[in-house]
């Protein structure tokens, strides 16, 4: 199992001490934990979680390697403060900073070449989900990872379905609705030849500790992706426990 915080940008320097105070306490073991934080807190976070158990995360990475590209991160700086993982694609930076398919496949591939595991974020508007299209969407999406991604690289993803509907909007889809959606997932990485257990599958959008074991527990779900509910350590601290129970669950 596998829980990731997205603060989003949100935080402060003495807000943040005490969030990751709290949240280093109670963390569970046998869970994957990490937060993906504002670029100019991950030094803090490095240091705080020490040799602890959280891991780091990123929220964006540059698609380019080096050079004159004002204003970007690149990953091989992020391996530097330690950084694990970097989210691509989450659908604000989609639909707020115009990101497009191959943009994001491009940082995707830009992260896993520098050694950081790149949260892929795929899922289908509200439009799109009453139009009944959810699949070709995902499958478009997916694509063009695929595009720059060898079925070998795989094993390097983590991919995050985030219907946009339920993001920050306290509608979490039903186990039913996530669980469709997870296994076609997982059956069009099979199918395209990708060996699809090695590949993490995390659900996102209004996650909350009341909702997360009924969702991690799903056969193809392997953790979430949380946004509001991992600025408060107790909530946070909740799904991260709900990870716990449904693994335990998934061996009996
Ligand atoms: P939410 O955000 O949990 O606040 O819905 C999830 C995300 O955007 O990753």
């Amino acid at each position: 199992m596998l829980v990731v915080g997205n603060w989003k940008m949100n935080g402060d320097l003495a807000r943040n001490e005490v969030l990751l105070a709290d949240v280093c306490m109670g963390l569970p073991s046998d869970v994957d934990v990490a937060v993906c934080v504002p670029f100019p807190y991950l030094a803090q976070v490095a240091e705080r979680s020490g040799e602890g158990a959280l891991q780091l995360g990123a929220q964006d990475v540059s698609q380019f390697a080096e050079g004159a590209y004002t204003g970007e991160v690149s990953a091989a700086m992020l391996r530097d403060f330690r950084v694990r993982y970097a989210i691509v694609g989450h659908s604000e930076r989609r639909a707020l900073f115009g990101e497009t398919d191959r943009v994001v496949a491009v940082k995707a591939k830009a992260a896993l070449s520098a050694g950081l595991m790149p949260i892929v974020c795929i899922g289908e508007t509200l439009e799109e989900r009453e139009a009944g299209v959810v699949e070709s969407v995902l499958a478009r999406q997916l694509d063009a990872v695929l595009a720059e991604i060898t079925p070998v690289e795989w094993g390097g993803v983590v991919l995050a379905y985030e219907p946009v509907w339920a993001i920050g909007t306290g509608r979490t889809a039903t186990p039913e609705q996530v669980q469709e959606v997870l296994g076609f997932v997982r059956a069009w990485l099979r199918q395209k030849g990708v060996n699809a257990t090695a590949v993490k599958i995390l659900y996102g959008g209004s996650v909350k500790p009341e909702s997360a074991v009924n969702l991690f527990g799903l056969p193809d779900c392997d953790g979430g992706l949380i946004g509001g509910a991992s600025l408060d350590a107790r909530s946070f601290l909740g799904i991260c426990e709900a990870g716990l129970v449904a693994s335990r669950l998934k061996l009996d």
